[in-house]
């Protein structure tokens, strides 16, 4: 194979301008890495963010840097201390999100935040799943510590994370309450909600005694979450830290989520999504000379679902 492969960089930050096909050497995977031939990635809003340079005060990324961290492909390399994986494995990942992402043919992983993919999902689907759905099993399941027979409000189930959290919460059992605008009601109905909130029509803050608030809005949505909370109930938010101090006032816990790798969570969605029991809405496909177009979408906040970029599906 030719030593060459196409990967979107940036090489400043900001706005759209600042994406750039590049040619650059294919990776070399170290003693511990997997290099995966990356057959499809997905966009997050994360992804624009960090283009935008607002995440620079907490991750430094340096530049060059190949933007995407959800990824499906192929095994094309193994370090020399990677047993577990072999050429020509069908894999996915969240990589660490501080080094090269996944808009580029090849790429590099650390084996360990790498998993099987699920075998009954398309590269497509399969892209779309490891990083929203980590955030949602890592907010609800490990940080919200989520019970059968609770009730959980998240908010923006139309969304990437809300979609997955919705799943999620169903399968341990708990009541769902969802936020969404009224186009997206028949779509969290369909992922198992129970109750939907038309936020743009309704008032979700009269809710009461809930259990668990999943924030994924921050902002006013943080704000008017509190009082739905019982005294002891627990806010996890991935949008905008919880003040403590608020938290405290109203008796409950509240704590922020930054996903993390995790290749044994990715292997029990695998299982799950192929036991029929987990599922992937695909908002919207783009190529590599499109991410720019995928970029727009997402910025939007108006995705009902995953954004895709094909890179070799
Ligand atoms: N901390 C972390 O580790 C972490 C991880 C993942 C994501 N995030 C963050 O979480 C947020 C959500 O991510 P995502 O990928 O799910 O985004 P997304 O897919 O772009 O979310 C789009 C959805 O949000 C809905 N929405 C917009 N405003 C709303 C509101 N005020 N109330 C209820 N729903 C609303 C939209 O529905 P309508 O069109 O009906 O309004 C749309 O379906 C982003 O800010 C992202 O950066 C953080």
């Amino acid at each position: 194979m030719s030593d060459m492969m196409k990967a979107v960089q940036i090489n400043d930050f900001g706005d759209r301008s600042v994406l750039a096909l590049n040619n650059v050497a294919i990776p070399t995977p170290n003693e511990n890495d997997v290099l995966i031939k990356v057959r499809a990635a997905s966009v997050n809003p994360v992804d624009w963010k960090i283009r935008e340079g607002y995440l620079q005060p907490l991750l430094s990324h340096s530049l060059p840097l190949t933007l995407g961290w959800d990824v499906s492909g192929e095994v094309a390399g193994v370090g020399k201390n990677v047993t577990q994986f072999s050429v020509g494995d069908a894999v996915y990942s969240r990589p660490e999100i501080t080094k090269n992402g996944s808009y580029a043919e090849y790429m590099t992983v650390s084996a360990d935040e790498v998993a099987l993919k699920p075998k009954t999902l398309s590269w497509q689907e399969a892209a779309g799943v490891p990083l929203a759905a980590l955030t949602a099993w890592q907010s609800l399941y490990e940080l919200a510590q989520l019970e059968a027979g609770e009730r959980v409000l998240i908010h923006a189930g139309s969304g990437a994370v809300g979609q997955f959290a919705i799943q999620l919460a169903k399968l341990r059992g708990a009541t769902v309450y969802t936020t969404t605008s009224s186009r997206n009601t028949d779509l969290v109905l369909g992922l198992g909600a129970d109750h939907v909130i038309d936020y743009r029509q309704e008032d979700f803050s009269t809710l009461k005694d809930l259990d668990v608030v999943f924030d994924t809005m921050g902002g006013e949505t943080q704000d008017n979450s509190w009082k739905t909370l019982k005294k002891g109930g627990r806010l996890v938010s991935i949008a905008k830290n919880p003040d403590e101090a608020t938290a405290a006032e109203h008796g409950v816990s509240a704590v922020f989520c930054f996903v993390q790798p995790n290749s044994e969570q990715l292997a029990k969605l695998a299982d799950l999504a192929d036991a029929g029991q987990f599922k992937v809405n695909i908002d919207s496909e783009f190529t590599l000379n499109q991410v720019a177009d995928a970029h727009e979408r997402s910025e939007t906040g108006r995705a009902q679902g995953k954004i895709i970029i094909n890179v070799s599906a």
